[in-house]
């Protein structure tokens, strides 16, 4: 049996911390799926193509990485496409009400849906796409936070 789980976000963009959890998961799973959605509660700043043409870029070398993107309910594209897991990071505890909230209501939508938990690598617990944006728009070093394609990209977009 081919355990396969899918790995969903904004990626907005993608960043070091992402990266982790995704090099993480493809130790326990056969195939992983990076499937970006839209987050209602976020305004991005690059389309579903970019965010897509990003992660395909720095993510090149895992030949049991897929990426796809989605408008529309997770669970949905999870049953359409017969995943059972859901992947997300956990960073600190701040992140946890929101996450629980997500996957009770995803469990509660798709019953054969759960959520894994990777816990955040602690350099990366700092990490948000958000704040990469924020320094980056203002002139900040990113260089540690995200891979040098994605700086590039964000430098771009700001420029
Ligand atoms: O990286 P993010 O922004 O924390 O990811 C949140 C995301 C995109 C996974 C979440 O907003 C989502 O699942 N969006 C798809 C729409 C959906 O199913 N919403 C209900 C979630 S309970």
């Amino acid at each position: 049996m081919i355990r396969k789980a899918l790995y969903p976000g904004s990626f907005d963009p993608i960043t070091n911390g992402h990266m982790d959890i995704i090099q993480r998961a493809c130790t326990i799973f056969d195939e992983v799926t990076i499937v970006i959605f839209d987050n209602p509660s976020k305004e991005p700043l690059f389309s579903f193509l970019e965010r897509k043409e990003q992660i395909l870029k720095v993510l090149g070398a895992y030949p049991n990485v897929t990426v796809d993107s989605f408008k529309g309910l997770l669970v949905d594209y999870a049953r359409d496409h017969e995943f059972h897991t859901i992947i997300r990071g956990l960073r600190a505890v701040s992140d946890f009400d929101y996450e629980f909230q997500m996957a009770l209501t995803n469990r509660k939508l798709g019953k054969t849906i759960d959520t894994i938990f990777f816990m955040t690598d602690e350099k990366y617990s700092y990490l948000s796409s958000s704040l990469i944006k924020q320094v980056c728009k203002y002139g900040g070093d990113i260089s540690a936070f995200v891979p040098a394609y994605i700086e590039e990209a964000l430098r771009l977009r700001y420029e």
